[in-house]
C-alpha cells in the first residue's frame, strides 16, 4: 500500500511585519517600516482605504523607504495605508524569493493570470504542486542536456527553412497583423510536443478570446496551458507572465516531456520592464530602455532550451518561439538586436508577402535557424540550399523578367529560377487548417525542385 506523503508547505509565514504607505507618484509606492527587513523582489500586500488588499512588489530603496510597485490598479490606495510583508525562515524566504506558483498538470487545458487564477470560468485550479520559483535561474550550463531531436512543427515553412531541435530557441519577427497569432495557433496545434505553454504578454483584451477560440481551437487547447496578461494590466503583471510562463514550461520540462513554448511577445515584455525600470527611477538610455531591461532579457530568455539531466540520463526540453515586434520594419530596435543575439534562429513575417496573398508570410530568405545543416540529411540540405537560390535569383530578377527586360536562355540560373520559383511559392503556402508533417515537407519540396525541371 501506498504511503500518502503530504508536500510540505513552504508558503506559511512565521509572522508579519507591518509598514505604512508615505507618498504615491505615478506607478509606484514610497513605504516605511519595511526597509530593514525586504529585498528587491519581495512581495508585500497593501491594504486600500476602501478595504481591498493590493500585491506589490519591492522594485528599489530610496532614502530610507522602500519603494514598491502595485500588481493591480493604484486606486483606494493612500497616505498611511497599511502594508504587511510575511516573514518565514531564511530557508523558506530563499524558496520563495521572487514568488513563486503551484503548477500542476491539470494547467493544461486552461487560461490562466500570472498569479495562477483561471481566466476562463472553468473554476479555480486544484493548489497542488511543489512551487516552482517564476524567477528561477536557467540551468546550470554544465549539467544542461545538448539539443534534442529535430522536432516536426507541422508548418512547411519552418519544418523546410528554419528546420529545428528539441530545445532550440527561435525569434519570430514581424510586424502587426502579418499573421503571428495564426502561426502561434497553428504551432500549438500541430507541433510534435507534449505540452505548449502560450504567454500573450500584453495582447488587446478582445484579441484574447479570439487567438483562443480560433486560432488555437479546443484541440490546441487541450494540450495547452495560455498565460494571459492584457495590455490594460500593470506592468509587473505583464512581466509576470512572462515569468508564470516560463515556470510552467519548467514544470512540465522537468518530468522529462518536450513543451512547446511561444511568447508574444517579447517586446511588450521589454515595454513593461521598461515602466518597471523608468519608475523605480532608473535613467532611459537606448531608446528610453534603462539598462536593467537588457539585462533582465536574457536571464529569461536563457532558461529556455534544454533541461538539466536526469538520474535516468534524460531530459526534458523547452523548444521556444518568442515573438519579437518590430515596427516599419526596423529590425535594429534594440530588443529585436539583442534577442536576435541570444537565440539559435530566427523567423522573419513580412506584410509584403502577407498582402501579396502568402501565408504564413515568412520571409526564407531571411530566416535562419543555426542548427540546420547538423539536424538534416544531405539529401535535405542540398534540397534547401538549391530552393533557396532559386529563390534568391527569383527576388533579384522577378522585376526584370516582368518588365521582359530578361531574355530566355541568357543564364541558366535564372531561367531555373523562373520555372521553379512559382512552384516553391506554392509549397510555401499553407492554410491555418492544413498541417504538414517533416516528410511531406521535403516530400513536397522535392516535387517542386523536380516537377518543375525541363523535360
Ligand atoms: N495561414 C494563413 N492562411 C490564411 N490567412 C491567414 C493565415 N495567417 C494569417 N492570415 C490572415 O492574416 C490575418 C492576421 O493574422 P493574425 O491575427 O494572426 O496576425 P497578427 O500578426 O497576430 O496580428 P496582430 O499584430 O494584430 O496581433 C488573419 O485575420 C488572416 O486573415
Ligand atoms: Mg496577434
Amino acid at each position: 500500500m501506498r504511503k500518502a506523503v503530504a508536500t510540505p508547505r513552504y508558503d506559511v509565514p512565521v509572522g508579519t511585519l507591518e509598514g505604512r504607505v508615505t507618498g504615491l507618484s505615478g506607478l509606484s509606492v514610497s513605504l516605511s517600516g519595511l526597509q530593514d527587513f525586504t529585498g528587491i523582489g519581495d512581495r508585500i500586500s497593501i491594504l486600500g482605504l476602501d478595504g481591498r488588499e493590493t500585491d506589490a512588489e519591492i522594485v528599489a530603496f530610496r532614502n530610507n523607504t522602500a519603494i514598491a510597485m502595485p500588481f493591480g490598479a493604484l486606486e483606494g490606495i493612500g497616505s498611511g495605508c497599511r502594508a504587511t510583508f510575511p516573514l518565514f525562515e531564511p530557508e523558506q524566504r530563499r524558496l520563495l524569493a521572487g514568488g513563486t506558483l503551484r503548477v500542476n498538470d491539470t494547467w493544461k487545458g486552461r487560461v490562466i493570470d500570472p498569479m495562477g487564477r483561471p481566466l476562463d470560468g472553468k473554476g479555480p485550479l486544484a493548489p497542488d504542486g511543489t512551487p516552482q520559483k517564476l524567477h528561477a535561474p536557467p540551468p546550470d550550463a554544465a549539467l544542461r542536456a545538448r539539443l534534442g531531436p529535430r522536432i516536426d512543427m507541422g508548418v512547411r515553412t519552418l519544418n523546410l527553412f528554419a528546420t529545428c531541435r528539441q530545445g532550440q530557441r527561435l525569434g519570430l519577427f514581424a510586424g502587426s497583423g502579418v499573421g503571428k497569432s495564426t502561426l502561434m495557433g497553428m504551432l500549438a496545434r500541430n507541433t510534435d510536443c507534449d505540452v505548449a505553454v502560450i504567454a500573450l504578454v500584453g495582447e488587446r483584451g478582445r484579441e484574447v478570446r479570439e487567438f483562443v477560440e480560433d486560432d488555437l481551437g479546443p484541440e490546441g487547447l487541450a494540450k495547452s496551458v495560455v498565460v494571459v496578461a492584457t495590455s490594460d494590466t500593470s506592468p509587473l503583471m505583464r512581466r509576470e507572465a512572462a515569468y508564470a510562463a516560463m515556470a510552467a514550461a519548467e514544470h512540465f520540462r522537468d518530468q522529462g516531456l518536450s513543451v512547446l513554448l511561444l511568447m508574444d511577445s517579447v517586446t511588450r515584455f521589454c515595454h513593461a520592464l521598461r515602466e518597471i525600470g523608468l519608475s523605480s527611477g532608473e535613467p532611459p538610455a537606448t531608446r528610453g530602455y534603462p539598462p536593467s531591461v537588457f539585462a533582465e532579457l536574457p536571464r529569461l530568455l536563457e532558461r529556455a532550451g534544454p533541461g538539466p539531466i536526469a538520474a535516468d540520463g534524460r531530459a526534458g526540453q523547452i523548444t521556444a518561439m518568442f515573438s519579437v515586434l518590430v515596427e516599419g520594419d526596423d529590425h535594429n530596435e534594440p530588443v529585436a538586436d539583442a534577442v536576435r543575439g541570444i537565440l539559435d534562429g530566427h523567423v522573419v513575417m513580412e506584410r509584403r508577402i502577407a498582402e501579396s496573398g502568402r501565408y504564413p508570410a515568412i520571409n526564407v530568405l531571411r530566416s535562419l535557424s543555426r542548427t540546420v545543416p547538423g539536424c538534416n540529411s544531405p539529401e535535405e540540405n542540398a534540397l534547401t540550399r538549391e530552393a533557396r537560390a532559386c529563390l534568391a535569383t527569383w527576388e533579384d530578377m522577378q522585376d526584370m523578367v516582368r518588365l521582359g527586360a530578361y531574355r530566355q536562355g541568357n543564364d541558366p540560373k535564372v531561367d531555373e529560377a523562373i520555372r521553379v520559383a512559382p512552384a516553391i511559392e506554392q509549397v510555401l503556402r499553407q492554410s491555418r487548417e492544413e498541417k504538414a508533417t517533416l516528410a511531406s515537407s521535403f516530400e513536397a519540396l522535392r516535387t517542386a525542385l523536380s516537377t518543375s525541371a525541363p523535360a
